[in-house]
């Protein structure tokens, strides 16, 4: 039985990986999903079938009900709530982790009740509590515990329940340390309390009790100091913390599944946080100290007072658009806000109908969530070949007619590459400013996540087209059909 559990586990951990590189591609990351949950799939019956401590129908029921849910929210969740959905899923993750580590905890207290903690131990199919077993519940109810109340401080942030401005209060950071201190004394106790018989429980529970607290409160604190819109970075380091409970839980119940897939989820999340926050060239340690994308940041380090911005009509842009010899897509944030991925691909057919070469050019952090643009495109069948990320595309904008900037700004910020005093100075940017003439669709002047000024919307060769990017695709649309 034990080898065709391990060869299951085996199966399932190959297929966790496989499914993560096929994510890479939007063209394969609907199978690597696929893979992926067959993956989960069989490593949960093979360890329900092989723990058999529910009966073959009780396992059946959860799967069904499991499912049931699963496919109720897939299909109810609107692509914007996806990041909120995600920071719901790790604090459930991580309450889980620390949860199984506490049902430990009660196994051995439990055990221990009954006599000499060694013999009674053993009668009940435990190992005597060493210090590998200490460290590796303590740190499942730790991490699992900060995870879960975390999580659902940014899931309340995202969908507007608390407050997106950052939130602190006078000798925050003192309490913070203070709570951390008491965590780290929280592990050690039981670990010094283990002493020479190293059989006692009681020690174990006590401070696995403070430390599930004191984690909780911890994870409510440092969540809540930082904006709303760093909440998708903060929801992958979260999503990476619920891996490491996991692994972490996997090393308490001997569990490989566990171990495998809970140190790919924690590889996987900060692989990503590290991603976004280099697209963003900032550091994680910016990111969590807090300050930036809460509200709107204070206006550019320069001024655009004095400088002229010159609009363009519907007509004109169609025009500019259908006789152009290549076209290139800049979708951002406004593209998600106003739900126009469908209306761009009405457009782009039409100018490609007319012998235009079209690119869409993607920026990593364009939006709100990573790949925030290729889902949003894949929804209205944008083929794959057509996406071109920003090192493919940025040597082209030069050789390009026109460019259609569609709700983005800070990702064509010019300020990132020439002004030093920039709060966005050195973030990677499409060069969109380099291009023969630029079209940039948004509703106003206003700035976009990081608050300061764009010089792209001043220069000679930008048009500004203003409105909803929807209603302005839509008069595009009407117009190319009547050139
Ligand atoms: P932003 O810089 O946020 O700009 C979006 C622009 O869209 C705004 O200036 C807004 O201008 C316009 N807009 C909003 N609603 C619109 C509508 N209905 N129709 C037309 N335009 C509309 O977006 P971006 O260029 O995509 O950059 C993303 C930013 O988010 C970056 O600073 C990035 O660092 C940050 N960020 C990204 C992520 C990920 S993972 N993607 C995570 C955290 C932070 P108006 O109000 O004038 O219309």
């Amino acid at each position: 039985m034990s080898t065709l559990v391990n060869l299951a586990y085996l199966a399932a951990a190959a297929l966790f990986i496989i499914g993560i590189k096929r994510m890479n591609s939007p063209a394969t990351a609907r199978a690597g999903n696929r893979l992926s949950a067959v993956g989960m799939l069989i490593a949960i019956v093979a360890t329900l079938a092989s723990a058999r401590i529910l009966s073959p129908w009780m396992i059946a029921g959860g799967l069904a009900l499991g499912t049931v849910l699963g496919i109720l929210l897939a299909v109810r969740v609107q692509m914007t709530q996806m990041p909120e959905m995600v920071a719901a899923l790790n604090g459930l993750g991580g309450a889980a982790s620390a949860l199984v580590a506490w049902a430990e905890v009660s196994r051995y207290t439990a055990a221990q009740a009954e006599g000499f903690a060694g013999s009674a131990f053993a009668r009940h199919g435990l190992a005597a509590l060493d210090g590998r077993l200490v460290i590796t519940i303590t740190l499942s109810v730790l991490i699992g515990a900060v995870t879960f109340s975390g999580s659902f401080v940014a899931f309340g942030k995202l969908n507007g329940k608390i407050s997106g401005n950052p939130v602190s209060f006078p000798g925050m950071r003192l309490v913070t340390s203070l709570l951390a201190l008491v965590a780290v004394a929280a592990v050690a106790f039981p670990l010094v309390m283990l002493g020479d018989s190293g059989f006692d429980a009681g020690p174990l529970a006590v401070s696995t009790l403070v430390l599930g607290v004191v984690a909780l409160v911890l994870g409510v604190l440092l969540v809540i100091p930082i904006g709303g819109a760093d909440m998708p970075v903060v929801v992958s380091l979260l999503n990476s913390y619920s891996g490491l409970a996991a692994a972490a839980t996997g090393f308490v119940l001997e569990n490989q599944a566990l171990i495998v897939s809970g140190a790919l989820v924690g590889a996987s999340g900060i692989i990503l946080s590290k991603i976004m926050c280099d697209a963003m060239n900032r550091s994680l340690l910016n990111v969590l100290v807090g300050g930036f994308g809460g509200g709107a940041a204070e206006g550019g380090a320069r001024s655009a007072a004095g400088l002229t911005v010159r609009t363009v009509t519907p007509d004109d842009a169609a025009v500019l658009l259908a006789y152009a010899g290549q076209v290139v897509v800049v979708p951002g944030y406004g593209l998600a806000v106003a739900q126009a991925q469908h209306v761009i691909r009405e457009l782009v057919d039409l100018v490609q109908a007319r012998g235009v070469r079209v690119k869409y050019a993607i920026h990593p952090v364009a939006g709100r969530m990573p790949g925030h643009m290729n889902v949003l495109l894949a929804e209205a069948n944008v083929p794959y070949d057509q996406l071109f990320e920003m090192d493919e595309i940025n040597d082209e904008f030069e050789r390009t007619d026109a460019v259609l900037v569609i709700g983005a700004n800070d990702v064509v910020n010019p300020a990132a590459r020439t002004d030093p005093s920039s709060p966005i100075y050195g973030m990677p940017i499409l060069n969109v400013d380099r291009a023969r003439n630029v079209i940039v669709l948004k509703r106003s002047m206003a700035a976009g996540y990081s608050g300061v000024e764009n010089e792209l919307f001043y220069l000679p060769r930008t048009g500004m087209l203003f409105g909803d990017a929807r209603k302005s695709l839509e008069r595009l649309v009407q117009e190319i059909k009547a050139l």
